[in-house]
């Protein structure tokens, strides 16, 4: 004869709470991941600080066509300014964006898309988006990293 687990009714419920919270997590990470095409920040290489300026792709930063209508960017942040400040490309154009620092941790968000990354010295953060709309879309360090903090910001313009 089989003995039934007693669970106080507050308990149970509390349970089914805990249970139905973590299925609406999990639910909002899928359609975060899957519909809405959110993505997380990926370190790509990893970079001496002290010369990642003087060789290679952050030597001479900026945006190259790889193929037709996709696009790198190759971006330095240093106190106070983004390197380049302003970035052109065609409507429709895929941009991965390639981002490290040269001193201190800064972060780079582009404005109206899911763009938004940390940019630690010492490392390549990168991220796509593809520019379906023209228009203008601002670029902004989003970790505080010093008196000039809110001078660091840039453009990038989406042309028809
Ligand atoms: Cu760079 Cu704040």
């Amino acid at each position: 004869m089989s003995e039934k687990l007693h669970i106080d009714k507050y308990e149970k419920n509390w349970m089914l709470i805990s249970i139905t919270i973590l299925i609406v997590f999990a639910v909002a990470v899928l359609v975060a991941g899957f519909a809405l095409g959110f993505q997380l920040p990926g370190v790509s290489d990893r970079v001496d600080p002290r010369t990642v300026s003087q060789a290679g792709p952050f030597a001479d930063p900026g945006l190259r066509e790889v193929s037709p209508g996709h696009y790198e960017a190759y971006i330095v942040a240093r106190a106070w300014s983004f390197v380049p400040r302003e970035i052109e490309v065609p409507v429709g154009s895929t941009v991965t964006f390639y981002i490290t620092s040269t001193d201190v941790q800064h972060g780079f968000k582009l404005q109206n898309t899911n763009v938004n990354v940390m940019v630690v010295p010492g490392q390549v953060s990168t991220l796509s988006h593809t520019f379906d709309d023209s228009g203008s879309y601002d670029f902004v360090c989003t970790e505080y990293c010093g008196s000039g903090h809110a001078a660091m910001f840039g453009t990038l313009t989406v042309v028809p």
